[in-house]
């Protein structure tokens, strides 16, 4: 082989190494952890009365009822839930959030808590399918299996109960694909999926799978079953999160309850997380499980998708803001002082009821202002912290003669209030159901005269904050390609309460991190630090302190390769502060992060990268033959694979090139609908696909080695042919080529090397398809995986269905 062959094989696994590690550090440093473990007393039921007779699949699955230990009965005394575990899963995950829902239900062993006695909410019966970690994503008749299976268990759990209970079903990972591929049906009221790619298959081996995906895709745009999403973010490496986003669609009339919600904005647990750990993560669990109980109360879809908003909020949805809380005071009832216009209200550990009166700036030429109120740990309206202080605040409206109205937000919503000086989420921990800053945001009218009103009530504990704010924001419309040549600034407003700073025309794209620089004068040691909030899709936000000394990273799941995404460019920041503090900001930068961008490129473009190499070996195979069929002779592998990087990869890197330039559809190619900025990733792909065709070759010539030692050790083969394969007398048989002139040596050639050049020629053949079949192997070898699990598990009595049920084929030729 030629030196530029092993170059590029030595380049190929170079790449591969790199895109191992820079993957694998992404977990940390994009969208880090801070989950707080989970306890329970578990104990599991076996439900033997769902046999054979009900399914036929029983005696390869099982079905268990979850009981927390000494809290309640075993009888059947609830609503039921159904627990679906995903690829290789277990039905003894349920236990995290089966066990909140017993401890939030029950106040102590059999005593129900004040908040349910009340109301008609009963506890649940968290029943779990066990699918003996069975590896459903590789295997279309695995998942169909569990398909079956599963709604005969909902048929069965329901038998149990009154006629018309309805069940909540809860898939994780590859389980939420069983749940939704159970749709429709009229006795499920809602579904909860955690982890679970929803629109990209997470190995696409069998087309048994994607007829399943595209099936249950179609049926979920009109279904009117509301189902949630949980995403755990760039922390979950097993599922991409851009595939656990559920597709919106266009019903300009009532449409379904769709509803993506992404752990880093979910307020309250603001971390990412990860794969596995999404059904036992304190925070998550104990909303799931909450939302559950309340749903179990609920009759109407939409009452059902009040309470997953309600429970499960990501700030992403406004919640109704009732007449409720349209009542009007009179200020001059009220105990009030008047700040002087233009300052900020800043109030450290208030307490009593008091109303400032803030009046509205006198310089927009607009006629409207924003105003902005943050309050920590307390509650204004219906929005506060799990468990708040005794902290409240109400924003009123005010005319010039003091008849004041409550104000109506366009936004209300909890964010996070890092600690200074920790990490964001705190490792292990995260954060607290008493944590959280309340942040109010409403249009106000400026006329002369008119103010905003905020009414305090507080026992010394918190803090309130907020003032007026300009509406414009800061912009840098550089093209997509500057950020990744230099840094980008943008104009900001030192000291603004809230500010944007948006980038309209930097690409937004799961492949693409950058790294945010911002540049402070003092120390930040104010009561709202700066927190920058990145929403990069309508169901994806992340939020990072801006003062802290870790990067901060942004990335986005919104738009990725192979989905597509009306969210492709663009990238929104908003910077929130409470303005004192002692520090200002005076610049922020944007770059690309080269390190943890390239760590997103290889579990996106694996797949695809073996599929190009199988391509190329297609090619090499093509032109082997081609040279066997003009001159009679079968070049060897090696000898194959140098023809092929030297004259064939020196045109087809610049074509790939251009290639992607072209608006393919989202599933061809490079799945990015022809971005230029991009296109690079093509030729890169191809040599590294090259280069790994290389250096599998060398892999398969160093297995083969022991073999023919072997071989040639005991002389299986009597005829006096074994050419080892390393050996193989590849240049000379090149060299015979009548049109290569190159040989100028050459002697005539005797009768006993002529045998030899046949024997090679097919020894050549079958190295050419041994070197094809290595690498479709990938394609078998997973089927082959399940198959062999299930045997284990389940025994020959199982009905395997399939193409690659050995016994079957039998059948078949008997
Ligand atoms: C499913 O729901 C339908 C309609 O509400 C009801 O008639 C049927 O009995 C339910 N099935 C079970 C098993 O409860
Ligand atoms: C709220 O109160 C104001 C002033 O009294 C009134 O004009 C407005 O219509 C009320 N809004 C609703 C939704 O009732
Ligand atoms: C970002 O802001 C632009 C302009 O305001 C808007 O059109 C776009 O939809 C926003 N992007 C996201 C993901 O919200």
């Amino acid at each position: 082989m030629p030196r530029l062959v092993y170059c590029l094989g030595l380049f190929s696994l170079c790449c591969v190494a790199v895109l191992y590690y820079a993957g694998v550090d992404t977990v940390n440093t994009l969208s880090p952890q801070g989950c707080r473990m989970s306890w329970m007393s578990p104990s599991y039921v076996l439900q033997p009365n769902f046999d054979r007779s009900w399914s036929p699949l029983a005696g390869r699955y099982s079905l268990w009822l979850y009981r927390e230990v000494g809290w309640e009965s075993n009888e059947l005394h609830g609503s039921p839930v159904l627990f679906i575990p995903g690829n290789a899963g277990s039905s003894q995950q349920v236990r995290s959030i089966a066990s909140s829902a017993t401890r939030q239900f029950y106040s102590s062993p059999y005593q129900i808590a004040e908040g349910f006695r009340t109301r008609n909410i009963k506890p649940l019966d968290f029943f779990a399918v066990e699918f003996n970690e069975d590896l459903s994503a590789f295997h279309g008749s695995t998942l169909d299996a569990q398909r079956q299976y599963t709604a005969r268990a909902i048929d069965y759990i329901l038998s149990l109960y009154p006629p018309d209970t309805s069940i909540m079903v809860m898939g994780h990972s590859m389980g939420g694909i069983v749940a939704t591929s159970l749709l429709p049906h009229e006795n499920i009221s809602a579904i909860i999926t955690m982890s679970t790619p929803h629109t990209l298959p997470p190995a696409r081996f069998d087309r048994r799978i994607d007829h399943i995906y595209s099936k249950t895709l179609k049926v979920l745009s009109n279904d009117p079953t509301p189902i949630l999403s949980m995403c755990g973010g760039a922390t979950d490496l097993m599922v991409p999160s851009e595939s656990c986003i559920l597709p919106s669609h266009d019903h300009l009339f009532d449409p379904p309850y769709r509803r993506t919600v992404f752990t880093s904005a979910l307020e309250g647990s603001w971390t990412g997380v990860g794969h596995r750990e999404i059904v036992w993560c304190h925070q998550v669990r104990w909303r799931v499980a909450r939302a559950a109980l309340e749903l179990s109360a609920a009759q109407t879809p939409y009452e059902r998708s009040m309470i997953l908003d309600t429970w499960l909020r990501d700030g992403h949805i406004p919640l109704p803001f009732g007449d409720r809380t349209n009542h009007s005071i009179a200020l001059r009832d009220e105990d009030f002082s008047v700040l002087p216009a233009d300052l900020h209200l800043s109030l450290k550990s208030p307490s009593g009821v008091h109303t400032y009166v803030l009046p509205t700036p006198s310089s927009p030429s607009s006629g409207a202002a924003k105003f902005v109120l943050y309050v920590l740990q307390g509650t204004i309206a219906n929005t506060s912290p799990h468990n708040p202080l005794p902290l409240r605040a109400s924003v009123y409206s005010c005319t010039p003669q003091e008849h004041c109205t409550t104000l109506k937000p366009t936004l209300l919503k909890l964010i996070p209030a890092p600690i200074p000086g920790r990490p964001f989420p705190v490792p292990n921990e995260g954060s607290d159901e008493s944590e959280g800053v309340v942040l109010f945001e409403a249009d106000v009218a400026v006329f002369s005269g008119s103010h905003v009103a905020v009414r305090v009530e507080a026992d010394g504990r918190g803090w309130v904050a907020g003032g007026f704010v300009g509406v414009g924001g800061a912009l840098n419309e550089a093209n997509a390609i500057a950020p990744f040549v230099e840094y980008l600034s943008a104009n900001v407003t030192p000291n603004a309460l809230r500010q944007t700073v948006k980038y309209p025309n930097a690409l937004s794209d799961a492949l693409v991190v950058y790294r945010l620089v911002p540049t402070f004068i003092g120390q930040c040691s104010g009561l709202l630090n700066p927190l920058v909030q990145h929403t990069s899709h309508p169901s994806e936000t992340h939020y990072y302190p801006l003062s802290s000394s870790s990067p901060i990273l942004l990335h986005t799941h919104g738009a990725a390769p192979f989905i597509s995404s009306p969210y492709n460019h663009g990238l929104n920041l908003t910077i929130y502060t409470s303005g004192e503090g002692g520090c200002v900001l005076k610049d922020l930068e944007i770059t690309v992060d080269w390190w943890t961008t390239i760590g997103r490129w290889g579990v996106r473009y694996a797949a695809p990268t073996a599929t190009w190499a199988v391509a190329i070996i297609a090619v090499v195979l093509f032109d082997a033959w081609g040279t066997l069929e003009s001159s009679g002779m079968m070049p060897d592998v090696a000898a194959s694979l140098s023809v092929f990087v030297t004259t064939r990869l020196g045109w087809l890197l610049p074509l790939s090139f251009a290639i992607s330039f072209l608006p393919f559809p989202v599933d061809v190619w490079l799945g990015n609908e022809g971005e230029p900025v991009l296109a690079p990733l093509a030729p890169l792909m191809l040599l590294t696909a090259t280069g790994l065709v290389c250096a599998s070759w060398w892999l398969v010539t160093l297995l083969e080695l022991p073999l023919t030692r072997i071989h040639r050790l005991f002389g299986f083969c009597s005829t006096p042919r074994p050419v080892t394969p390393p050996e193989a007398a590849a240049v000379p048989l090149i060299r015979r080529h009548p049109s290569e002139d190159l040989d100028t040596d050459d002697d005539p050639p005797s009768p006993p090397i002529i045998q030899a050049p046949q024997s090679l020629c097919q020894v050549h053949k079958h190295q050419h398809l041994l070197l094809l079949m290595t690498w479709l192997l990938p394609l078998a070898a997973p089927v082959l995986a399940v198959w062999v699990r299930t045997l284990y598990t389940a025994g020959l009595t199982t009905p395997f269905d399939g193409d690659h049920n050995v016994l079957r084929m039998w059948g078949g030729l008997c």
